[in-house]
């Protein structure tokens, strides 16, 4: 697989990298039959891709996070469980344990590679509220109705999977650090369509920084 690597902190990301990251999106929107064929290179793409993550990318840098801090910004009342699919380092479960001081956090990511160092950051966290583990968005390891917020950061959505588990009134909030020139980039228009489908409504979209955020509520 070419390099998928969400965002370059102060690079531009190259043609080829966003070529290929907006395939593997787009086909993962467009038909999710395919995911387990996609899922392991796009595992091991990550698990080699993990060293220097933070670095290259930027990952923790307010830039990289300003979308999703954004999309937070829409979530009301504070959540009490959340979850961030495809958490990668984990900046993104702790930017959200930040926001939310009562929260409990889970972060979820197919790379091991990527646990392993999201699970160092739980030293900034010695309330306990954050837990990180591997698993695939597509195949949830939670109940129905388990969490009243679901995030993702430079990630390719799985509607049926957000909706099972957020509660109703729940939110979830899809960023792009860098907006369209995201590798995994979906349009509002198509997370609109989509969340719609499901019954969700939209609470806001929006523009932060280079990035973009979407927010969607399941009616409570
Ligand atoms: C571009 S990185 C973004 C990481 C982090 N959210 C960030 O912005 O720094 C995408 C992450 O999603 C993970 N990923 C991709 N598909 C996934 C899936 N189906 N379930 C869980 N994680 C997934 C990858 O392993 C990778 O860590």
């Amino acid at each position: 697989m070419s390099d998928p690597t969400g965002t370059e902190a102060g690079r531009p990301i190259a043609r080829h990298t966003k070529l290929v990251g907006r395939a593997l999106n787009r086909a993962v929107v467009r038909a999710p039959v395919l995911w387990p064929i996609l899922k392991r290179p796009m595992r091991d793409f990550f698990d080699r891709a993990a060293e220097g993550w933070d670095e290259r990318t930027g990952a923790g840098s307010s830039e990289h996070l300003a979308p999703l801090a954004a999309g937070l910004l829409h979530v009301k009342p504070d959540p009490e469980r959340a979850l961030d699919l495809g958490t990668g380092t984990g900046t993104g479960a702790l930017l959200i344990a930040r926001e939310f001081p009562r929260v409990r956090v889970r972060g979820i990511d197919v790379s091991e590679e990527m646990i392993r160092r999201a699970r160092r950051r739980v030293g900034l966290d010695p309330e306990g509220r954050i837990a990180f583990r591997v698993g695939d968005a597509a195949h949830l390891p939670y109940d129905d109705e388990s969490f009243d917020l679901v995030a993702q950061l430079n990630m390719p959505p799985f509607f049926a999977e957000i909706a099972r588990v957020l509660r109703p009134g729940g939110h979830a909030v899809v960023a792009a650090s860098s907006g369209p020139s995201t590798p995994f980039y979906t349009p509002s228009s198509v997370l609109e369509r989509r969340f719609g489908r499901l019954g969700f409504e939209t609470v806001q979209s929006g523009e932060a920084g280079a990035g973009t955020f979407h927010v969607a509520r399941l009616p409570g």
